[in-house]
C-alpha cells in the first residue's frame, strides 16, 4: 500500500485543525493547488490569504480559482492573493488575524510548472522569517506544514535550516514533527508544527 505522499501528510494534518469558516494561510501559491485546498476547507465564512513572489504563479492560481468557483460558487472561502514575500506575512496580514489562524502552509522551492524559471526559490532568510510570523499568527492548536526538498541545489540548506528553528522551538509553545522517508536523503519530506494551547508566543 505505501505509506502516504508527503503533500498527502501536509493536507491531513492542515484538514484535521482548519474548519469551515476558518483562517489559512498558503505562504507558496505556486500553482494554487494548496491555495484550493485551504480555501475549500475554510468555506465561504472564511478566509484565505496567499503569498508569491512570481506574478505567473498568481496567475495560475487565480485561474485554478476561477475554475473551481464556476463549478461551485459558494464552497470557497474569499482569497486575497499578494504579490509579496512571506517574509513580509507580519506586516501584510490584517492585525485581527494575530492569533485566530487554524494552518499555513508552505511548500518551498521553485514553481512547478513547465515553463517556470527554477532558479527562482525560496531561501531559508525570508523562510525562516515567515515561520516565525506564522507561529505568532496561529490559534493555539493551529497548524504549520512545510514542505522541504533538499533534493535541488539551495534546498538542502534550506530544509536544514527549517529543521533546526523547528527543532529549537520551547516545547511547551509548540510541538514539532518531522515525516520522512529515511532511506532516501534526497527525498521531500514534511515539518509539522503545531502551537500549544496557552502558548504565549
Ligand atoms: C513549490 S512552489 C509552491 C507549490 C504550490 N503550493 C502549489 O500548490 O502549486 C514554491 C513557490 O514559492 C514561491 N516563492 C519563492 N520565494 C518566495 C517568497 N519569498 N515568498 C513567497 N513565495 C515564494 C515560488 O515562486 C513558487 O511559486
Amino acid at each position: 500500500m505505501g505509506f502516504m505522499s508527503v503533500l498527502s501528510f501536509a493536507h491531513k494534518l492542515t484538514a484535521e485543525r482548519l474548519q469551515q469558516g476558518g483562517r489559512a494561510i498558503d505562504a507558496t501559491v505556486g500553482t494554487g493547488a494548496d491555495t484550493l485546498f485551504l480555501a475549500k476547507a475554510a468555506g465561504p465564512r472564511g478566509g484565505v490569504y496567499g503569498f508569491d513572489i512570481q506574478p505567473a504563479a498568481l496567475s495560475l492560481a487565480e485561474e485554478r480559482l476561477r475554475l473551481a468557483r464556476e463549478e461551485a460558487p459558494a464552497a470557497l472561502s474569499p482569497v486575497t492573493l499578494l504579490l509579496h514575500s512571506h517574509a513580509a506575512m507580519a506586516e501584510t496580514v490584517p492585525q485581527d488575524w494575530c492569533g485566530t489562524v487554524s494552518a499555513v502552509m508552505f511548500n518551498l522551492g521553485y514553481l512547478p510548472a513547465g515553463d517556470a524559471d527554477k532558479t527562482i526559490i525560496t531561501e531559508p532568510e525570508g523562510t525562516l522569517a515567515a515561520l516565525e510570523a506564522a507561529l505568532a499568527l496561529l490559534r493555539p492548536g493551529g497548524i504549520i506544514t512545510a514542505v522541504l526538498y533538499p533534493g535541488h541545489d539551495g534546498g538542502d540548506r534550506e530544509a536544514a535550516a527549517v529543521m533546526a528553528w523547528a527543532a529549537e522551538l520551547p516545547s511547551g509553545k509548540a510541538q514539532s514533527i518531522v515525516y520522512r522517508q529515511l532511506q532516501r536523503s534526497t527525498a521531500p519530506y514534511v515539518i509539522a508544527v503545531e502551537k500549544k494551547k496557552g502558548a504565549d508566543l
